[in-house]
């Protein structure tokens, strides 16, 4: 029977278990998925026991995404790139790869949910944080060539975008202008999420070709998706993103490619 699991700090409202058990169910696989709390101080040891015990891999979740770079054998070139890894398989002789498919997750969903989107036009970035180098990483391989990122923190938009030329960086005060030829506005900022400030920004000046794409999924409906669907503009929710990012991780613990269904974005959502 194989093996996989989800390791980080705090771990318990990962949903991560309920998404691969659905998918463990669906295809009739015999294997196991759980939540390992593992605290940034034993994430050594603590990999070493899921390796000793036969496990075929595990997702990594926050604190250990960059930490866990020094403890694998050898990273894919995405992870590589993006400096953060998701998921860690272990080969048969247990040498661990480190690969990422956030970006993975981030162009199928925005493939789904907006097919006819082309990635030519001005891409706006919100957010310059882990989530938006997989964003950045996703959008260049889908030919996205103009990016600008705007962040809080300058310096961090600054240092995303020397990192993935040409995109450049503006100011957070910048939005309103970067607005008016943006056909891609990306929200990868954390604002909106629950319990967060809202993300207090005046869609007026975006094209009416625009969409909106906003990876908060909880709530689903976020204020800044209200707002671009009172202006009649192309939205893309969160949930898909991280529906589509478990995908590949299950095809290399379990061996299936699996699908996303109703049913599975219910479970999550609920
Ligand atoms: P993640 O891995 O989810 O991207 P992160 O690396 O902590 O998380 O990044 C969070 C992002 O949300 C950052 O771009 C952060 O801006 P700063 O670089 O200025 O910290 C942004 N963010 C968080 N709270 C914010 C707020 N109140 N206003 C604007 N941006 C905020």
């Amino acid at each position: 029977m194989k093996k996989a699991a989800v390791i980080g700090w705090p771990i318990q409202h990962t949903k991560s278990p309920l998404i691969h058990a659905h998918w463990l169910e669906k295809y009739g696989l015999r294997g196991s998925y759980e939540a390992v709390a593992i605290q940034a101080d034993d994430l050594k040891e603590g990999v070493k026991r899921l390796v000793g015990e036969g496990y075929s891999g595990f997702n990594v979740t926050v604190p250990h995404k960059q930490s866990i770079i020094s403890l694998v054998d050898y990273l894919r070139a995405d992870a590589e790139r993006i400096a953060a890894v998701n998921t860690v398989v272990v080969n048969p002789d247990g040498s661990m790869e480190g690969r990422n498919t956030d970006h993975f997750g981030f162009t199928e969903n925005l493939k789904s949910r907006a097919p006819e989107y082309k990635t030519r036009g001005p891409v706006v970035v919100l957010g310059a944080g882990g989530a938006a180098r997989s964003i950045v990483y996703a959008l260049q391989n889908m030919g996205a060539n103009d990016i600008v990122i705007a962040n809080r923190t300058y310096a961090n938009a600054r240092a995303l975008a020397a990192a993935f030329p040409p995109a450049i960086a503006k100011p957070w005060e910048a939005i309103p202008d970067l607005l008016k030829n943006a056909s891609l506005l990306v929200n990868t900022t954390s604002l909106g999420m629950k319990g967060q400030p809202q993300l207090e920004i005046d869609l007026a000046p975006l094209p009416d070709h625009a969409t909106v794409y906003d990876i908060v999924y909880n709530p689903l409906d976020t204020e800044l998706l209200r707002q671009a669907k009172r202006r009649n503009l192309k939205i893309v929710t969160g949930i898909g993103m991280l529906l589509h990012q478990a995908r590949p991780a299950f095809e290399a613990f379990f061996g299936t490619l699996p699908d996303i269904d109703d049913d599975l974005i219910k479970k999550v959502l609920a």
